[in-house]
């Protein structure tokens, strides 16, 4: 079975100058992607204006790295709305920062999604288990225990507006990538759940990311796998390199 569009999205998180976000940007446009792949681009809020004003590469999305359903009475926080009103499609939820130092727990994570695809928003899930986890043999129950807690909040249709990141939390920022068989076991466990639990076909279509210090080096290897749909980036996504990561998922 051949692949569903790949998506390759750069998570500048809390990161970046003015300065260097331009020179960045200015790879980024110049960057000749000429397969079928969406590139998105997860700056910080303050920086949405930065990118809007200077991304014109027709393949890239502008995402938001999170947000609350509500507007109003929240100080500090970005809400659906405010969001919409940019313009703007994209969201992520649930990475591991928000759930480790800002006591996101499933079914925060899953509410936000609910509340982000009932307003239109294509919606990156980010699941994946601590070192801790893993070494206890839970990693399975942990992702789909991540995984079934969104699944239990939307639709079999919302599906279409959500794509998943696994990355596993000791990978992240570690230099420590997973291997091919590490992240393609976990993977195709998060395809299989999908096919048994929400239905055949939104399982083959769901885009599932891998994330967790993806390099032009790693990631053409890991985009062989045969669940892997692409890459959800963070230190190299800062980095001129990111476009080869683009490049990876020809
Ligand atoms: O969301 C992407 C991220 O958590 C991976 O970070 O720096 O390991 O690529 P990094």
């Amino acid at each position: 079975a051949s692949k569903p569009q790949p998506v390759v999205a750069a998570n500048w998180k809390c990161n970046g100058t003015v300065a260097a976000l331009t020179e960045l940007l200015a790879v980024f446009n110049d960057a000749k992607v000429d397969h079928d792949v969406q590139c998105v681009v997860a700056p910080a809020f303050v920086h949405f204006g930065l990118v809007q004003a200077q991304l014109k590469n027709t393949k890239f999305a502008i995402s938001a790295q999170n947000c609350i359903a509500k507007s109003g009475a929240f100080t500090g926080e970005v809400s659906i709305a405010l969001l919409k009103d940019l313009g703007l499609k994209w969201v992520i939820l649930g990475h591991s920062e928000r759930r480790q130092y800002y006591g996101e727990t499933n079914d925060v994570v899953a509410s936000k999604v609910h509340a982000c695809v009932g307003a239109g928003l294509i919606v990156i899930a980010c699941i994946g288990e601590t070192l801790k986890e893993r070494e206890d043999g839970r990693t399975a129950a942990v992702v789909i225990g991540q995984l079934a807690a969104i699944a239990k909040t939307i639709r079999v249709n919302d599906w279409e507006q959500v794509v998943v990141a696994y990355e596993p939390v000791w990978a992240i920022g570690t230099g420590k990538v997973a291997t091919p068989e590490q992240a393609q076991e976990v993977h195709h466990i998060i395809r299989q759940w999908m096919a048994s639990n929400v239905g055949a076909e939104v399982a083959s279509k769901l885009r599932i990311l891998y994330g967790g210090s993806v390099t032009a080096a790693n990631a053409d290897t890991l985009y062989r796998c045969a669940d892997i749909n692409g890459f959800l980036v963070g230190g190299a996504s800062l980095k001129p390199e990111f476009t080869k990561i683009i490049a990876a998922t020809k």
